[in-house]
């Protein structure tokens, strides 16, 4: 889906984005590179002041070397730990910041040099910041905002009434913004970067601090905005559940590079090899001592009646160890326990991709 095709979604309540330069990636990214001079402060001979002759520099190379595509109406999500270089690339997507090196387009176009025709196509909302204005009620804000993306009126009606009913704005619509609290002030700040219809949105954690509720109701937006309008999605979380409720699509990047890019499937049935199958036995808890003893799987945990047995893809499929273990044991019921992403994740920001990978796998990257 496209955001200029129309789909099943369309005539939705949300409408669609006028459609931008026509053709093409949403994203395109190619070597790109950014790198910071920071500069180290030493006290001087008086301890508390610094001076300029004191002052040495090192280079942090914040993106370094990293490329993507990512086509109209995708939802991409990014992870990767702290200072891995996402927000980096996110503000080098928006024009806010420059490139050291590589190549950046957004439909087409370069954020830097073309920084005020990207911004009509797209929306950007930083978790951690606000683009509101903090004094004012936050209609007034929004009603700044269609001035400053010189919104068509009716469109701002239109998506006005659609984002006070999809994100509940009313309650707080007349309240400033430095009083409202987290997840509202994320609701208002949806709303302002979605006013102009934008074709594509950056969220640099979009759920940062939020109850789990509140993280709900975002979500469900997003997947509507996404489905309804076709507009294409790259956020950045530390939230894995954003990515699995949200995203077909995972970038892992750390150390400024790209670790991983592909389907969330894809890396759970590469790097999450080990499954857990849970079975509840018939006879009661006390009739059975001990593990149970079944072939290409270990029981790692057991709480009465219930046992948890790992096995790995390698040895053998759930189908075939159901059968073992029925064929030994009465059962009552069972279910698979599924690799947690978040687990895998983790595993890939601790040791990298190559020692996530099981033995005997090949290749560094999964592109
Ligand atoms: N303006 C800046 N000046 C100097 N260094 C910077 C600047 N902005 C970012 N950095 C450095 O670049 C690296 C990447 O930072 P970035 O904010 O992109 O990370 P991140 O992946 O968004 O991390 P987090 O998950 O904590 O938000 C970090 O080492 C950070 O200290
Ligand atoms: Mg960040």
């Amino acid at each position: 889906m496209t955001a200029g095709t129309p789909d099943a979604g369309h005539g939705g309540p949300l409408g669609r984005p006028a459609p931008g330069p026509a053709g093409g990636p949403a994203v395109y990214v190619q070597d790109l590179c950014k790198s910071f001079r920071v500069f180290r402060h030493r006290p001087g001979a008086l301890g508390a002041v610094r001076s300029l002759v004191d002052r040495s520099s090192h280079e942090v190379r914040a993106v370094d070397g990293v490329s993507f595509t990512i086509q109209r109406g995708e939802m991409v999500g990014c992870v990767g730990p702290n200072g891995a270089g996402k927000s980096t690339t996110i503000k080098m997507l928006t024009g806010i910041l420059h490139p050291s090196a590589g190549r950046v387009e957004v439909l087409g176009l370069s954020p830097q040099r073309r920084r005020k025709e990207v911004a009509r196509h797209i929306g950007v909302v930083f978790g951690q910041r606000t683009q509101l204005w903090w004094d004012l009620p936050l209609i007034e804000s929004l009603d700044l905002l269609r001035y400053v993306y010189r919104v068509p009126e009716a469109t701002f009606e239109r998506n006005l009434a659609t984002f006070r009913q999809l994100l509940d704005l009313d309650l707080f619509l007349s309240t400033p913004v430095r009083q409202l609290s987290l997840g509202q002030r994320m609701r208002g700040d949806l709303a302002a970067a979605l006013l102009h219809d934008p074709e594509i949105l950056y969220l640099d954690e979009p759920t940062i601090g939020l109850d789990v509720v509140a993280k709900h109701r975002i979500r469900d937006f997003l997947r509507r905005i996404n489905r309804e309008r076709g507009v294409t999605v790259l956020l950045t979380t530390h939230d894995m559940a954003d990515v699995e409720q949200l995203c077909s699509r995972l970038l892992i990047i750390d150390q400024g590079k790209v670790l991983y890019d592909g389907g969330l499937a894809e890396i759970r049935d590469r790097l999450g090899r080990e499954r857990t199958l849970v079975v509840d036995l018939a006879e009661d808890g006390g009739a059975l001592e001990g593990p149970l003893s079944v072939p290409h799987a270990c029981e790692v945990r057991a709480d009465g009646p219930r046992r948890w047995l790992r096995f790995s893809r390698d040895d053998t499929t759930a189908a075939d160890l159901i059968t073992a273990v029925a064929s030994r044991y009465r059962l009552r019921d069972l279910t698979i326990e599924e690799p947690e992403i978040e687990a895998i994740v983790r595993r890939i920001y601790e040791a990298g991709l190559d020692s996530s990978s099981p033995a005997g796998s090949q290749g560094s990257t999964i592109e």
